[in-house]
């Protein structure tokens, strides 16, 4: 991991920064809407954009409909990884490109749950994650925005939640069981694809790649929310000191 820099990313976020050095409680909403705003420096005028999920990228799609409002950038069109982006998307009159439309991306914005010192992120907390594998695999450049909590120095903390097909969703409990996880389905949730989650606690992800690797072998599982093959290559992170980022 490389430390790219600092900044502060306009002036609504410097106005942040400003309150993080005056006020000892900015929020972590105020630390997403700064690595919201600094986004846009990564995206490319002209190119069809992958969008993500969750409340940063919400913060982010806000940002990024104010920049074009603003006449600052040109977007032919994004590619969502949700209902929720999609419909945020529409409101704001951004064209929606159905992923199939094309064949690569330049870049892919998206949050993330937890992510580490390599970038590998776990993601899914909102419940987007085969989506989101399935747009950023499509990206060359996936560009992560957190806040400054999610940096862990190995995943497994929060919960890895992993969207199965429900018949096998007994068995996966009792796999996941056997390597020392607690897989719990996560009440009331169905993903946009109509899959339930699970979510295992009590994992030390100590290698990404060798567990996406494993896991995506259990039949049942449609997607695991590590993105080790997908790891994110610059992640912003949003700290009391400012925008930090990393380049992978
Ligand atoms: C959704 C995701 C999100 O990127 C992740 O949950 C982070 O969300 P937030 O920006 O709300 O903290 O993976 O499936």
């Amino acid at each position: 991991m490389i430390v790219a820099g600092w900044s502060c990313g306009g002036p609504e976020a410097a106005a942040g920064i400003i309150r993080a050095m005056t006020t000892p409680t900015l929020t972590q909403d105020q630390l997403k809407a700064l690595v919201a705003d600094a986004a846009l420096a990564h995206v490319p005028s002209g190119q069809v954009l992958g969008v993500g999920t969750g409340s940063t990228v919400d913060l982010f799609i806000d940002a990024l409909a104010a920049r074009i409002a603003a006449g600052a950038l040109q977007l032919p069109g994004a590619v969502s990884s949700s209902e929720r982006s999609t419909q945020r998307l529409r409101r704001h009159g951004i064209a929606v490109v159905e992923a199939g439309a094309v064949e690569r991306l330049g870049v892919y914005v998206d949050g993330a749950d937890e992510i580490d010192g390599r970038g590998h992120m776990i993601k899914g907390g909102g419940a987007a994650l085969t989506r989101e594998k399935i747009v950023a695999d499509l990206a060359d450049r996936f560009v992560c925005i957190a806040d400054g909590s999610k940096l862990v120095p190995v995943l497994g903390r929060y919960p890895l939640p992993v969207e199965v097909v429900a018949m096998a969703l007994p068995q996966l409990v009792r796999r996941f069981a056997a390597i020392g996880g607690r897989a719990v389905p996560r009440a009331g949730v169905l993903t946009d694809n109509g899959h339930p989650i699970l979510d295992v606690h009590g994992l030390a992800i100590t290698d990404p790649l060798a567990m996406e690797t494993e896991l995506n072998q259990w039949p049942g599982i449609v997607t695991v929310g590590l993105f080790a093959r997908h790891r994110a290559q610059v992640c912003l992170l949003g700290t009391l000191q400012g925008v930090q980022t990393l380049v992978f």
